[in-house]
C-alpha cells in the first residue's frame, strides 16, 4: 500500500506486467509502422513514462513530439481541455500515432482528435496504456491498448494524484 496526500493506494498492475505489455504493444507497432516514418505524439504529463518505454520498443524510424493537454484536477475531469504546450511539428501527410497514459471519459484526446482532423495527416492512431471502458463518453476508436481496467483512480507510472505519485513504478488503485 502508498498512501499519496490524503488517500490510500494498492498495488494493481506490476512494474513487470506493464513491462511485458509495452513489449508486446510494440511489436504490434512494428508491425504496422515499420516503413511509415510515424510521428510519436506523447501527451503530456502522464505519458511521459510511457512513451519512453514504448519508443525504445521501436527498431524503426520514428519521430517524437510532445503536447500538453490539461482537463484534470484532483480526482475528476473538470470539463475543460486546455493546450498548455502545442504542437511542434507539421504533421502533413505524416501518418500520427498519439501516447496516451489512461482514456477515462475521453474528453481530453476527442477534443485534440478533433483539432488534428483538420490538419491533411496521412493516417492517425491511438494508444493508451490503460482505457477504463466504463468511464468513456466519447466516441473514441483506440486502435491500441494496453490494459482495459475497472472506473477507479490509479496512479503510477507516470499518472498522478495532484502531482504526486508519477514516480512508483508499478500502477496502484484506490483503495476502497
Ligand atoms: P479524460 O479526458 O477524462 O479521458 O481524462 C484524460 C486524462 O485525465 C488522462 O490523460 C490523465 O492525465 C487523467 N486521468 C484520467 N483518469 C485518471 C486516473 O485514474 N489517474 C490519474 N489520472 C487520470
Ligand atoms: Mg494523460
Amino acid at each position: 500500500m502508498v498512501t499519496v496526500h490524503d488517500k490510500v493506494f494498492v498495488p494493481f498492475i506490476e512494474e513487470e506486467d506493464i513491462r511485458k505489455r509495452v513489449i508486446e504493444m510494440g511489436q504490434k507497432l512494428s508491425d504496422e509502422y515499420r516503413d511509415k516514418n510515424p510521428i510519436l505524439i506523447c501527451v503530456l504529463n502522464g505519458s511521459f513514462i510511457f512513451g519512453a518505454d514504448l519508443i525504445r520498443e521501436l527498431d524503426f524510424p520514428c519521430e517524437l513530439t510532445f503536447v500538453k493537454l490539461s482537463s484534470y484536477s484532483g480526482l475528476s475531469s473538470t470539463g475543460h481541455v486546455q493546450e498548455v504546450i502545442g504542437l511542434e511539428l507539421d504533421l502533413t501527410n505524416r501518418h500520427v500515432l498519439i501516447l496516451e497514459d489512461i482514456i477515462d471519459t475521453g474528453r481530453t484526446l476527442n477534443e485534440f482528435l478533433n483539432t488534428l482532423y483538420k490538419k491533411e495527416l496521412a493516417s492517425v492512431a491511438l494508444a493508451t496504456l490503460l482505457l477504463k471502458p466504463d468511464a468513456l463518453q466519447y466516441p473514441l476508436k483506440v486502435d491500441y491498448c494496453g490494459f482495459e481496467i475497472p472506473d477507479k483512480f490509479v496512479i503510477g507510472y507516470g499518472l498522478d494524484y495532484d502531482q504526486h505519485g508519477r514516480n512508483l513504478k508499478g500502477i496502484y488503485q484506490l483503495k476502497d
